[in-house]
């Protein structure tokens, strides 16, 4: 697991010829330990750009950002992107090998484990191209754990797929994430996703700062048929909608 802290970060993209946009302006949170923690907002609030730069491959502007293993060794991170984003041309089990440091008995046994938990130990040597989008993402998923990493980002994962498959998979990701160990960071525009799979749920608004902070304490396992998940939902839902609303008559105003 990870400790991640973030203080008062900022991001600006130089756009040339002096215009500059601000997208992430002083954020700053702390996550740490099993917590599953998604950072919901409008589109172009800045949500991918907070993961990159979380993930190093985006530089911040001002700001801190830490993030250390809680066991004190290198801190290990899993991305999984909004694509499966596997190699046509390798199977499923090479597709996760990949991304593996080692060829080692335990390294491939651990693989075939958490291609097992998504429910694809059968189709380990199948193409990405016979897959179904919902089949590559759950191998998206199982080989981002399976490099067991101290912290998960996720970039809205399950946008491109069909209502069902989506839920099924969020079900499926509950149940990995209770058996395994992380931290981890997920991102999504959908507050009925954020609300059934986080312990905590922060809201941006347009123009990158944190709006809201909000507690999500409901037993797990969360299915969207619970009554209470959907009346937390709800709830949830409505707050988005009234920022979204003071920010377009703050828009409007000015
Ligand atoms: N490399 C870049 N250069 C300039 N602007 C960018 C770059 N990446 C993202 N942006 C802008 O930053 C804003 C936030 O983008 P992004 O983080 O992708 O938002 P989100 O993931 O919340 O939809 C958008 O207005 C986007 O156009
Ligand atoms: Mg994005």
């Amino acid at each position: 697991m990870a400790v991640l802290t973030v203080q008062n970060l900022a991001k600006t993209f130089n756009l040339g010829t002096s215009r500059e946009t601000r997208v992430l302006d002083d954020i700053s949170f702390e996550v740490s330990g099993q917590t599953f923690v998604s950072i919901v907002g409008p589109s172009g609030c800045g949500k991918s750009t907070l993961l990159n730069i979380i993930s190093g491959v985006e530089e911040h502007t001002s700001g801190e950002i830490s993030l250390t293993s809680d066991d004190g060794g290198a801190t290990r991170i899993g991305y999984v992107f909004q694509d499966p984003r596997l190699l046509p041309w390798r199977s499923v089990m090479r597709n996760m090998m990949y991304v593996q440091n080692d060829r080692s008995e335990t390294t491939v046994a651990r693989v075939k484990r958490y291609l097992e938990m998504v429910g694809l130990a059968k189709n380990a040597d199948f193409y990405p191209g016979q897959l179904s989008g919902g089949m590559q993402q759950r191998v998206g998923i199982a080989r981002a754990f399976a490099v067991e990493p101290d912290l998960l980002l996720m970039d809205e994962p399950f946008s491109h797929l069909d209502a069902i498959t989506a839920r099924g998979l969020r079900t499926q990701l509950q149940d990995i994430w209770a058996q395994s160990k992380k931290t981890v960071v997920f991102v999504t525009h959908d507050v009925v996703e954020a609300v059934e799979l986080s312990d905590r749920i922060i809201v941006l608004q347009p123009g990158g700062r944190i709006y809201e902070d909000i507690s999500i304490d409901l037993p797990r396992p969360r299915r969207q048929t619970d009554p209470t998940v959907a009346t937390l939902q709800a709830e949830v839902l409505a707050r988005l909608e009234a920022m979204k609303e003071a920010s377009r008559t703050a828009g409007s105003a000015a």
